[in-house]
């Protein structure tokens, strides 16, 4: 009990002690099965006898403002009064043997949520808690960086990358970020470690501010689940500006692959987003101003849906400028009889040489990516193959790409069938084919043209 509470209070770093996040507070309450919740806008608990000892209490009644707010953002996320053990991240909280106990999970469909600005305390606690993605920084941050001057792109609200450099002993370390919100919550954050003197923290768009002296290292993490999304090519080709001659980038590349699918009956006839997605697709479409068939990621997708060769989909090597605009040949072969549904893509992430994140290996805080191409499927046999050309051009941004891949399913008989998908980052274009249909027939999603969100999430 008393070490769960020092951990509450305060964890040691190497330079000084600080205060944990309302997130891991919170969670580490969950983990003593102490229950919280909001009920006439007072607080509530309910713990087992002796649990609640008065140093816990003290700490909970110290932090009652911000649990409170934190409560209340996550009831407007999900819209009910539930427990906190509902609403923080499920895999974050979980032990390992509960983890192993689980059936296994039905495929979840998500946005793609990072190549829009709608960051907040889960998306941000998804990234700071990915213990995988983590180390492999980590190792790279760990290899690069002692002595050396560092430019942190994007840092976010917890700092983390920035905050890992200074583990690693760099010598300064220049953190930026354009949200201003993350960014006056990333430099309290830096206060309270008492890492102020190590880490400046500067607001503002990577491509648009300065820092006051050359880097050694440029760390980032400013790739998607398909790496380029969220503008990495132009945001880290800027970024060399930051780099003297012999300046190194982590991560060094990002290459993201390209498979064939065959995806389960019960998943197809009924595509949804369960509220947490709808949540965030509804925040998307309200900051874009219109419903449109944003990219889909998959949630637990079972790995032996793959029915075929994989080839490479993008390829972005930051150890040299990137091209901005690009196209690939694609040659596929189906390695099973099955039905073909579609695509999967997904990023493997090179963060120094030999050190890989295959997010299709583990579950990571970037999912997959599906391409809806075939609605209904087509029946594919061992042998077919499938050549195509996909390519990324940005859209009117300047900053995001649109995809597309073209091509034809060639089957053993000589047979011949073409195909065409493009997956934009935000066109105008709804329900444009038979999945997206499925997906936004149901009520979940309410949209008037003037922008305006009509109906309330259900
Ligand atoms: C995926 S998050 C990564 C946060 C943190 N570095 C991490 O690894 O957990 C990307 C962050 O980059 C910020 N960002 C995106 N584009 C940026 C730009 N052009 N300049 C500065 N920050 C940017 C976003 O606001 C967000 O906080």
């Amino acid at each position: 009990m008393k070490r769960h509470l020092l951990l509450a209070q305060k964890k040691n770093t190497k330079r000084g002690i600080y205060k944990v996040t309302t997130v891991e507070f919170l969670t580490l309450l969950n983990g003593l099965s102490i229950k919280i919740w909001i009920e006439n806008d007072q607080l509530r608990y309910r713990a087992l006898k002796g649990i609640m000892t008065s140093d816990i209490k003290q700490e909970f009644v110290e932090r009652k403002t911000e649990i409170l707010t934190f409560l209340k953002q996550a009831k407007d996320i999900i819209g009910d009064n539930r427990l906190v053990a509902d609403v923080i991240p499920q895999k974050n909280i979980m032990s390992k043997s509960q983890v192993e106990c689980q059936k296994p999970s039905q495929i979840e469909l998500w946005p793609s949520v990072a190549e829009f600005f709608v960051y907040d305390e889960f998306l941000y606690y998804a990234l700071t808690n990915d213990q995988r993605r983590n180390h492999s920084y980590k190792l790279a941050i760990n290899q690069l960086v002692k002595d050396k001057v560092v430019v942190d792109i994007g840092t976010g609200k917890d700092a983390i990358l920035a905050r890992f450099c200074a583990e690693a002993n760099a010598q300064k370390i220049y953190a930026i970020e354009m949200s201003e919100k993350s960014y006056n919550l990333a430099k309290a954050c830096i206060n309270n470690l008492g890492l102020s003197d190590k880490i400046t923290l500067i607001l503002g768009d990577a491509t648009k501010v300065n820092i006051p002296e050359m880097a050694d290292v440029c760390v980032s993490e400013i790739v998607g689940p398909i790496g380029g999304v969220e503008g990495a090519a132009v945001i880290l080709n800027n970024a060399r500006r930051f780099l003297k001659k012999d300046g190194v980038m982590i991560p060094t590349r990002s290459i993201t692959k390209i498979a064939s699918v065959c995806l389960p009956d019960e998943f197809l006839h009924n595509p949804g987003f369960t509220e947490i997605p709808a949540y965030y697709t509804h925040k998307i479409f309200e900051q874009v101003g219109y419903p449109f068939d944003l990219r889909l990621c998959l949630k637990n997708f079972p790995k032996s849906s793959i029915i075929s060769t994989s080839s490479i989909f993008e390829d972005l090597n930051f150890t040299d400028a990137i091209d901005i605009e690009y196209s690939l040949e694609v040659n596929l072969t189906i390695l099973k009889d099955s039905r073909l549904d579609g695509f999967l893509v997904w990023l493997n992430l090179h963060t120094i040489e030999g050190e890989v994140i295959d997010v299709i290996e583990h579950e990571y805080c970037w999912l997959p990516v599906y391409f809806p191409v075939f609605c209904p499927g087509i029946q594919a046999s061992e042998g077919d193959k499938i050549e195509a050309i996909c390519s990324g051009l940005l859209c009117d941004n300047n900053l995001n790409p649109d995809y597309k891949i073209e091509g034809s399913m060639i089957r053993k008989t000589g047979e011949k069938i073409n195909f065409k998908y493009s997956s934009y980052h935000y066109r105008r274009e709804f329900k444009q084919n038979h999945f997206y249909e499925l997906l936004f027939s149901q009520n979940v999603l309410d949209f008037s043209i003037n922008n305006s969100v009509t109906t309330a999430m259900t």
